[in-house]
């Protein structure tokens, strides 16, 4: 199978973020052909069209990753039941300028993940929006909303559930095929 590049982007930026552990976790579980890249969001300066005449550098060398990519993948908290800020800001910067989103097209898959129980169900589905608007043919099934996240990992940031581990692998199975079906040739 042919190898694919996934930007992963993850909606928080604490240090000890459960959803950035929750990448972390996948990029040891993913698959041989999906390599993934965790992409940095939090310099992004917020959205302002005004600034296209001379871009920040961040912009630039964001849509410049996200462009190299095949396939995204989302991580996110939910922050009173949408989308954190920063994570939508970065699917703003992307999209722009007009007719150059650098998201149209790309397979996508999103996990949101939650201390609490209803597992970011409000900020997944928030985001899945948005991606319906960029353009990114986002995987359906299975979903993936990681309830009482807190407690899957160890004090290193490991993750030792291992019904979590198993769900997670069977995940990223899924995502392999939806990528290499809706990869752009
Ligand atoms: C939260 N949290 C939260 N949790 C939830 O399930 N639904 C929600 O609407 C919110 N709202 C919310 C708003 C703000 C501003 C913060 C800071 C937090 C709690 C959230 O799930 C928890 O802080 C997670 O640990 C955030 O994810 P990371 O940072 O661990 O990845």
């Amino acid at each position: 199978m042919k190898n694919y590049k996934v930007a992963v982007l993850v909606g928080s930026l604490r240090k000890e973020s459960y959803n950035l552990k929750l990448a972390k976790s996948l990029i040891l579980l993913a698959p041989k052909s999906l390599e993934l890249e965790l992409i940095p969001i939090g310099a992004l300066p917020f959205y302002n069209e005004d600034a296209e005449a001379t871009p920040p550098e961040s912009w630039t060398a964001f849509r410049k990753q996200l462009s190299q990519a095949d396939a995204v993948l989302f991580l996110t908290p939910e922050y009173n039941r949408s989308v954190p800020a920063v994570l939508k800001n970065a699917i703003d910067v992307g999209s722009r300028p007009y007719g150059k989103s650098v998201w149209s097209g790309k397979p996508g898959g999103v996990i949101s993940a939650s201390i609490g129980g209803i597992s970011g169900f409000g900020a997944n589905h928030h985001l899945r929006q948005s991606l319906v608007f960029v353009n990114v043919p986002t995987m359906a099934q299975p979903e993936a909303y990681i309830g009482g996240v807190a407690e899957l990992f160890d004090a290193k940031g490991k993750l030792i559930n291992e019904s979590t581990q198993g769900f997670l692998s069977k995940w990223l199975l899924a995502f392999e095929k939806w990528v290499a079906t809706n990869a752009v040739a």
